[in-house]
C-alpha cells in the first residue's frame, strides 16, 4: 500500500466476474435502515470495476480497512503497488463538518464518477461506511465470499447525524454465558444498526463472569453458578468467565466498530455469586450458603451488607474493571435491593447510627454516593439503574430508567443524565407474541418499539438535553444461545436503532416496515435468526405499498 499523493492511501479493487446492470433509479432505490436523516436519489448508478480505486486520507486508515472488509465477500482486492491518479471512493476525515455533524454524522455522495464519504471523525466515517454496504446487494452481509453479481451502487446524496448519543444494548452473560465469538458476532450485529453502547451485566445471583486478580474465586467460583442450561460435550455442567485477555479482544474489536463496552458490576444486590465466592460480603444468606455452588441456580438472592471493608473490596474489583474498560460511564447496577434485610439486621442497625442515617434507603445512597465518589476521583462517571434514586441521587450519577419514565424524569429535572430503558418498550427479553416464549406476561412487539419515544414530554427542553439515549436489553434467563438472543433481538433491535437514530419527524411505522421487508435480506445473509415478521404486518405493507406506488 502506498500514498498517491501526500495524506492519502491508495487501495485497488480489482473485481471478480462483474456483471455492469443498467441504470438505477428512485423506484428501486436500497431501503436504509436506520433512515437517514436527508437521502435525495439522483439518476445514474456508480459501476464497481477492477479500476476502482479506494482513496483514504491518512487519519482514516482504519475506516478504509473496514471499508475494504465490508467489500471482502465480493471482491478480490489487492493494495496498489504504485501510485496511481484516480480517486473513485474517496473516505476523508473533514473537522469542518464537525459543526453541522458532529463526530457520528456524515456525508456519503454516489455520482457516476465517484462515492465520497466525508465525516468529521472517525464514527461518522464508520456509519457512512455501513450506509454505503446497504447500498449494496444483500449478500454483502454474508459471512462467505460470494459470486460477484451486480455491481451498479445508485446515486444518492446522503447527509446523516444520529438523534441520541447513547444507542445502546444490554446482554447478560451472567445468567447464560455467552461465549467470546457470539459476543464478537452480536457486535457485529449492532454496528450494522449503528449501536454504539453495549452493556455488558457481568455479576447476578446466577454467574460472576469476570477474572479479578485481586479475587480470583469470584470468577473461579461464581463462574459455576451457570450449571443449569450448558454442559459441555462430555455432558458435564459448565460455567464460563472472560479472563483480562478476552476482555481486551472483546473491547478492541466492539471499539472498532466505534461501540464502547459498558460494563455492569452488580450491587449491593443481585450479588448471589460474589457472597458465594466470598461469604463474608453478604447478609442474610440464611441455609444458601450450606449449598454447594452447583445448587444455587435461582436460589440465591444475594445482598451485600455494606461494611467498610466491604465497600473497599468492591472498590478493588471497580479499580480492576476501569483498568480493563475504557469506558468513561461504569454501570454498577443499584437494582431490587431489599433494604429490608438491612433494616432488619443489629450490625446495618448500628451501620446506620454510626453514619447517622434515617433509614435503610438512605443506607443504599450512602453506599452508592461510595462507588460514586471513588468513580468520579478515578475520572469515571457512575451509572446505576433508577432506584439509585431512593435516599437521595449521588452528584455524579447518571439513572438508567427501567421501572418506566418516572425516575428519567425526575433525574433530568435534577440535572442529571439519563438513558431511558423502560420495561414497557425496551425489555427485549419479554416475548413478542402472547404464544410465545419471554419473561414475564408482557409483550412487547415490533410496533411497541418503534413507538417509543425517549423523551418525555414531561420535560422542558433544557431537561430533555438529559436524555442521552435509550437501550433495549435482553436480559439472559431464558437467553441460552445465540440463537435465541438473536430471535429475541432482531427485528425489535432494528426498530430500536431507528428510535434513537432517526428524527422523530421522518418516522413512520408503516414506512419502516417496508424497509424492513428488504432489510430482512440482509439478515438473512448475515445468518440472522430474526423472529419472522407477522404475516398480518407484511400484508399491510403489500396494501400500502400497492397504494404509493
Ligand atoms: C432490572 O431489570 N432489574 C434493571
Amino acid at each position: 500500500m502506498k500514498s498517491c499523493k501526500s495524506g492519502s492511501i491508495v487501495t485497488w479493487l480489482s473485481l471478480l466476474g462483474v456483471c455492469l446492470l443498467p441504470t438505477t433509479h428512485a423506484a428501486s432505490s436500497p431501503s436504509l435502515l436506520p433512515q437517514p436523516v436527508s437521502v435525495r436519489w439522483t439518476e445514474g448508478t456508480f459501476e464497481l470495476s477492477p479500476s476502482t480505486l479506494l482513496v483514504v486520507s491518512e487519519t482514516a486508515q482504519a475506516e478504509g480497512d473496514t471499508l475494504i472488509d465490508m467489500l471482502k465477500p465480493f471482491l478480490a482486492y489487492e493494495r496498489a503497488k504504485d501510485s496511481v491518479q484516480q480517486n473513485d471512493i474517496m473516505v476523508e476525515l473533514d473537522t469542518s463538518l464537525q459543526k453541522g455533524l458532529g463526530t457520528e454524522g456524515y456525508k456519503l455522495k454516489v455520482s457516476p464518477e465517484r462515492i465520497r464519504i466525508r465525516a468529521a471523525g472517525r464514527p461518522g466515517l464508520f456509519y457512512a461506511i455501513q450506509t454505503l454496504r446497504q447500498l449494496l446487494p444483500a449478500e454483502v452481509y454474508s459471512p462467505k465470499k460470494v459470486e460477484a453479481g451486480p455491481w451498479s451502487v445508485p446515486c444518492v446524496t446522503i447527509t446523516d447525524y444520529p438523534r441520541f448519543k447513547w444507542r445502546g444494548l444490554l446482554v447478560d452473560p451472567a445468567r447464560h454465558f455467552i461465549p467470546k465469538a457470539d459476543m464478537l458476532r452480536f457486535i457485529d450485529l449492532m454496528a450494522a444498526h449503528k449501536f454504539n453502547r453495549l452493556q455488558v451485566h457481568f455479576t447476578d445471583n446466577e454467574g460472576w463472569r469476570l477474572a479479578i486478580r485481586k479475587y480470583p474465586k469470584l470468577a473461579e467460583i461464581g463462574s459455576r453458578m451457570n450449571h443449569s442450561r450448558r454442559r459441555d460435550d462430555a455432558g458435564r455442567l459448565v460455567g464460563g468467565f472472560y479472563s483480562e485477555e478476552d476482555i481486551k479482544e472483546i473491547v478492541r474489536y466492539a471499539a472498532d466498530r466505534h461501540i464502547t463496552i459498558i460494563p455492569e458490576i452488580e450491587m449491593p444486590f443481585h450479588t448471589g455469586a460474589a457472597i458465594v465466592a466470598h461469604p463474608g460480603l453478604g447478609i442474610n444468606m440464611g441455609h444458601l450458603s450450606t449449598l454447594a455452588p452447583e445448587q444455587r441456580w435461582g436460589k440465591t438472592k444475594g445482598l451485600i451488607a455494606p461494611r467498610p471493608k466491604t465497600v473497599a473490596f468492591l472498590q478493588d474489583v471497580l479499580r480492576e474493571v476501569m483498568e480493563l474498560f475504557p469506558s468513561q460511564y461504569i454501570h454498577i447496577g443499584g437494582d431490587e435491593a431489599n433494604t429490608g434485610h438491612w433494616a432488619a439486621d443489629p450490625e446495618m442497625q448500628t451501620q446506620m447510627r454510626r453514619l447517622k442515617l434515617a433509614d435503610a434507603h438512605a443506607l443504599h445512597s450512602w453506599f452508592i454516593k461510595q462507588m460514586d465518589s471513588f468513580l468520579t476521583e478515578n475520572g469515571r462517571r457512575l451509572v446505576g439503574w433508577d432506584e439509585i434514586l431512593q435516599g437521595g441521587l449521588a452528584p455524579g450519577a447518571t439513572v438508567m430508567s427501567w421501572r418506566g419514565t418516572a425516575g428519567g424524569i425526575t433525574a433530568a429535572r435534577a440535572g442529571h443524565d439519563v438513558v431511558m430503558a423502560p420495561t414497557s418498550h425496551t425489555y427485549f427479553d419479554y416475548r413478542q407474541a402472547p404464544d410465545e416464549t419471554g419473561l414475564g406476561r408482557n409483550v412487547i412487539d415490533l410496533q411497541k418499539v418503534y413507538s417509543f419515544e425517549p423523551i418525555p414530554p414531561e420535560l422542558n427542553a433544557a431537561q430533555a438535553k438529559r436524555i442521552l439515549g435509550g437501550q433495549g436489553q435482553l436480559w439472559g434467563e431464558l437467553i441460552p444461545d445465540a440463537k435465541r438472543r438473536e430471535f429475541m433481538a432482531f427485528p425489535r433491535a432494528c426498530a430500536l436503532s431507528e428510535v434513537l437514530w432517526t428524527p422523530t419527524k421522518k418516522r413512520s411505522f408503516p414506512l419502516f416496515l417496508r424497509r424492513l421487508l428488504e432489510h430482512r435480506k440482509r439478515l438473512n445473509a448475515a445468518g440472522v435468526n430474526y423472529r419472522p415478521l407477522d404475516q398480518s404486518l407484511i400484508e399491510t405493507v403489500t396494501v400500502s405499498a400497492a397504494h404509493v406506488d
